[in-house]
């Protein structure tokens, strides 16, 4: 199973989903491959925002190693699934999807909601980070069975 976590700079929101994930799944035993990008270009090689490695870190994960990266036509056929953070994001990578099979890859990362961006606001960090490891979680089990 191949998941990519997308939001729009790739260095707030799906760093850390793509870092809860993927500490869930090693916890799990299972070889699936996580990864995570951004629909814009402005932050391609950065790691994650400090207060999100910061987060992370206080969940006992570590995301510094990532490096953002931008969403491609590619990532279509790459991944099983693309989790989208926001509406916003989901009309941008299905913009750029060539068919119905790359379509229904793209699902809201929160079944019907976004994930608020915590760019602008520090004090968004905390409860965004609670919302995407509650929402791995989940996904994971579903993505299970
Ligand atoms: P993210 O947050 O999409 O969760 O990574 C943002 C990061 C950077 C910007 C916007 C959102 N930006 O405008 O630079």
């Amino acid at each position: 199973m191949k998941i990519l976590m997308v939001c729009l700079g790739n260095i707030c929101r799906s760093p850390l989903a793509h870092g809860v994930m993927e500490h869930l799944v090693k916890q799990e035993g299972l070889n699936w491959e996580i990864e995570s990008a951004g629909t814009g270009g402005y932050h391609i090689g950065a790691k994650p925002d400090h207060r999100s490695i910061k987060i992370a870190k206080l969940n006992g994960i570590d995301i510094s190693g990532q490096q953002a990266r931008k969403f491609n036509v590619n990532d279509f056929d790459a991944f099983d699934y693309i989790f989208v953070m926001d509406k916003q994001n989901y009309k941008d990578v299905i913009a750029l999807a060539k068919n119905e099979e790359q379509k229904n890859k793209v699902k809201l990362f929160l079944d019907d909601d976004n994930v608020p961006d915590p760019y602008y606001d520090d004090e968004l960090f905390e409860p965004v980070s609670q919302m995407i490891t509650t929402q791995c979680a989940k996904l994971l089990k579903q993505l299970k069975s």
